[in-house]
């Protein structure tokens, strides 16, 4: 009975049409005989008060379909907390590759007794599949049953029934809705450079991680460590059964279950398992300038100055690979960035109270003549092809060959690089780096492309000067390739298994790239640890970027690194973080960032991110600037950005924009405290600091699906105009109390829709949620360093009931040890407002810590204290407060 109901769900899904953005996912299985396939069966079944093991064995002939079933196979059921359930299924003989340690760190096995959890695991023998219940209200979160396990050499296929229309979110990194679609719809992880961040694909990071929200019956995680390549598809039969199924090419089933049930401790036991988000200095808070193109040094000083004489406040200005010598790492152009002009402007920044920060590419130019390259040869940093030789590939300077980030000697040699261009006496003095391309990104379009094209890719815009290398020939007798691989230790990670397919396995996972080894490191390279790229190419760039944090530790000990890198995988957010890639200057883009960065800040946990503002591909225009610059603000990291061939977009281009960009970046500065204190709680506590809207309304079905709205923090809802070239827009305000945040009017809201119209180019819709204090700089400034040094105001929005509550951390901002910082409480009840917490932060750097403002929202009245504004409604408090210690007043 059972194999005709799941023959007959397959024979629908087959004959299911194509979804238009998606052929049916089945198509892409080439023929595989997924019925015929036998399942596991279960023994030897161990139960002890905190977990289960068994052995799981092969339940008939192999169907080989994809590659070879693999026998024997081991389940590990770890009851690790209340809330966290681990489940893996792995080969009996570990021969199949595990994410390494060092990638990713395991959380630890707190042992917890089965009876005390909120998840129960129950196993089925035969045909084995087990079930994840919430024992609460016993709704079943995960159910294999539905199909047989499959388990081979180059396939791994696990399906888990949904519910109907389940509200479904994350799997990043994706430019996808941010409730996914539930109709036969895809998610590959393949992490690939993406001009213009397409849809349905694969995009530069994995993050296979997604959250299920089942409204009033509580918010769970799912959280697959696996970072072979796969596809995982949600799917929808003719009878309308869904589920979710993981179709991977290799590594083994490594699964934490996260129980919730509230959306926000979902986050949290993500982070408990992927990592707390590393803190952020104040400053990256502040508005950052790039582009790609900048001609040479005095451009990039000029761009500075014109921020300044345009009146818009500018705290980072960064600089593409334009700055480096026929792009090569490590080396600035003599003629357009020579290295003392560099390090003057640098100097001059700092003296400006700005910061500067430079890009590093992983391709380094593999010729003799560059010194880093020649060094990191020496010590056999780089990937090996098959004859021992460096790896060669195409990037920015032509042929390069790639770290192995896997090899303890390319850390060491990296931050000896790093030491020596870095270094504050001879070299660049710089504040934050970004990594880039490390997918890894490969011109040379497939495994077989010569890596000397008849003259290097064209480097635009650079000197009309000959390219001083070509590679190896004339390279002295000590840079002959040397047999690396063979003199490496061994350790006791599985390598993975050995002689798989590894450029065509017969189970495709798209790439909308090409084949699996397109664009990037060939697949069948051989790391340090003797694993390979098809099994760690999803972490190539984690790799580099936590390597990278490493170097800036080096160089800048006390202080907290500032890493952006372009490529991701599960648990970057640690130590690094991440903008959105290369967009379009489109308003669809501008649309798409504000559901990635929902994504990323509450589901993967990494919350310093922001897109390119105002696009990064094709020229952007006025009015979608200005939007953007309004948007940006209130998307944690905000970085205007763009491509080499676009028109120049600062800020100060066009006066609508200016306009703009000075109201944005003087409300984002006044709110800096508010959001810095947010980030930080994210960092302690797991909770995001940007919030979607149904983590503040999870049981408001409305707001499940809401991508285009968002709380900044969890008081401020942001409702910005989303319509191409409208003044017009329509929102969703929750059944609770508002109050306009610039107009301080009091808004009930219905759980309905509310169209506002008039919203000019220099306005954006803020609302803040009753019940919540907010605490603001009372006047901007050109500097995060000056704006420290503003008096506060603090802003109750008070409930129906007349409560509200807030917090503010405050720091040195930038070292990595605070001994002295300050978490404060607000509280504000009938009329009463109390400061309390600890204070241990005194501003001792002539930062202020007075308050010189309390302003009441939603006021009938005049109080004991203060003066009441009645068109405003609201009683403002002028006063001398210090968070030196606990105060308060009342009205
Ligand atoms: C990549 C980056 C982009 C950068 C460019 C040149 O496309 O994503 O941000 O400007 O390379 O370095």
């Amino acid at each position: 009975m059972k194999l005709f109901g799941v023959l007959l769900s397959l024979a629908g899904l087959l004959s299911a049409a194509p979804t238009p953005q998606n052929k049916h996912p089945l198509a892409l299985r080439d023929g595989g005989n997924l019925t015929a396939c036998p399942g596991y069966a279960a023994s030897n079944v161990v139960k002890t008060d905190s977990s289960l093991t068994a052995d799981l064995t092969l339940a008939g002939e192999p169907c080989n379909s994809y590659s070879e079933d693999i026998k024997n196979l081991k389940l590990l059921v770890e009851y690790q907390s209340v809330d966290r359930l681990h489940v893996k299924i792995y080969d009996a003989d570990l021969k199949v590759f595990q994410v390494q340690e060092e990638a990713f760190p395991r959380p630890e096995n707190g042992k917890t007794n089965s009876a005390d959890a909120a998840l129960e695991f129950n196993i089925v023998e035969k045909p084995f599949s087990f079930t994840i219940k919430r024992k609460e209200n016993d709704e079943v979160l995960f159910d294999t049953s539905s199909s047989q396990l499959i388990f081979q050499t180059q396939y791994v296929q696990l399906r888990t029934s949904l519910p109907k229309d389940p509200h479904l979110y994350g799997l990043g990194e994706h430019s996808d809705p941010f409730k996914l679609p539930t109709d036969n719809y895809r998610r590959s992880l393949l992490n690939s450079e993406s001009p213009n961040i397409p849809f349905n694909s694969n995009l530069y990071g994995t993050h296979p991680v997604y959250f299920e929200h089942r409204g009033g019956k509580g918010t769970h995680g799912v959280f697959l460590l696996n970072s072979t390549p796969m596809n995982i598809f949600i799917l929808r039969d003719d009878a309308g059964n869904q589920s979710l199924e993981y179709d991977t090419i290799g590594g083994v089933l490594d699964f934490y279950f996260l129980a919730g049930s509230k959306p926000h401790e979902v986050s949290k036991q993500y982070a408990d398992v992927a990592g707390y988000s590393a803190m952020f200095p104040y400053w990256t808070f502040g508005f950052h300038q790039c582009k790609y193109g900048y001609w040479d040094v005095n451009m990039v000083a000029e761009v500075v100055g014109n921020y300044s004489t345009a009146g818009i406040p500018l705290e980072v200005m960064w600089t593409d690979i334009d700055y480096m010598d026929l792009r090569q790492d490590f080396t600035t152009d003599p003629e357009r960035f020579p290295i003392d002009k560099m390090r003057e402007l640098v100097s001059t920044l700092h003296e400006r109270g700005q910061r500067y920060v430079l890009i590093l590419d992983p391709g380094v130019h593999a010729v003799a003549e560059q010194a880093s390259y020649a060094r990191g040869h020496e010590q056999g940093v780089f990937l090996k092809a098959a004859d021992g030789s460096d790896l060669l590939g195409v990037q920015w300077p032509g042929s390069v060959a790639w770290p192995d980030w896997f090899a303890p000697q390319t850390t060491e040699w990296w931050i000896d690089e790093f030491r020596r261009f870095f270094n504050p006496e001879t070299g660049i003095n710089l504040d934050g780096i970004w990594v880039d391309m490390n997918e890894a990104s490969n011109f040379c379009p497939n495994p077989n492309c010569d890596p000397y094209p008849e003259g290097n890719p064209p480097i635009p815009q650079n000197p009309p000067r000959p390219n001083t290398g070509r590679p190896i020939p004339g390279f002295p007798a000590s840079f002959q390739p040397t047999s690396n691989l063979k003199a490496r230790a061994d350790t006791n990670q599985s390598k993975g298994i050995p002689g798989r397919e590894w450029f065509n396995p017969k189970y495709s996972v798209y790439n909308h790239r090409g084949g699996l080894s397109d664009f990037t490191i060939p697949m069948n390279t051989t790391n340090y640890d003797g694993t390979k790229q098809y099994d760690t190419h999803n972490m190539y760039g984690h790799m580099m970027a936590l390597t990278t944090h490493d170097a800036m530790i080096d160089r800048r000990p006390e202080l907290r690194p500032m890493v952006l890198t372009r490529s991701t995988f599960a648990g970057t957010g640690r130590k690094v973080t991440h903008w959105f890639g290369d967009n379009k200057s489109a308003w669809e883009d501008y649309r798409i960032t504000i559901r990635q960065m929902l994504a990323w800040v509450a589901m993967h946990q990494m919350p310093m991110v922001g897109s390119d503002v105002c696009g990064f591909n094709e020229n952007t225009e006025e009015r979608l600037c200005a939007r953007w610059a309004m948007l940006g603000a209130f998307q944690p990291f905000y970085r205007n950005h763009a491509e080499q061939s676009t028109i120049q977009q600062e800020f100060y281009q066009w006066p609508l924009v200016t306009e703009a960009a000075k109201k944005a970046i003087d409300t984002r500065y006044k709110l800096m405290d508010y959001i810095y204190t947010a980030l930080y709680y994210q960092t302690k506590t797991g909770k995001p600091m940007i919030n979607p809207l149904f983590y503040l309304y999870p049981e408001d079905a409305n707001t499940f699906a809401i991508q285009e709205q968002w709380f900044y923090g969890d008081a401020l809802l942001i409702s910005p105009v989303t319509t191409d070239y409208s003044t017009e827009v329509t929102y969703y305000l929750p059944n609770d109390t508002f109050y306009d945040y610039w107009t301080g009017s009091k808004i009930q809201g219905q759980g309905a829709n509310v169209t506002e119209t008039n919203v000019n180019y220099t306005s954006i819709p803020i609302h803040i949620r009753a019940g919540t204090i907010i605490p603001t700089r009372l006047h901007s400034a050109n500097t995060t360093a000056e704006l420290r040094k503003q008096p506060f105001t603090i802003i109750i929005a008070p409930s129906d009931a007349g409560k509200a509550t807030g917090r503010l951390y405050l720091d040195e901002g930038e070292k990595i040890a605070q001994p002295d910082v300050s978490e404060i409480d607000f509280s504000f009840d009938g009329g009463k407002l109390s400061v309390d917490g600890s204070f241990g932060y005194k501003g001792d750097g002539g930062e202020s810590i007075t308050v010189e403002r309390v302003v009441v929202l939603g006021q009938e009245k005049e109080g004991k204290v203060g003066t009441w504004d009645e068109g405003r409604k609201e009683v403002v408090v002028e006063g001398e407060w210090r968070f030196d210690g606990a105060w308060g007043f009342e009205l």
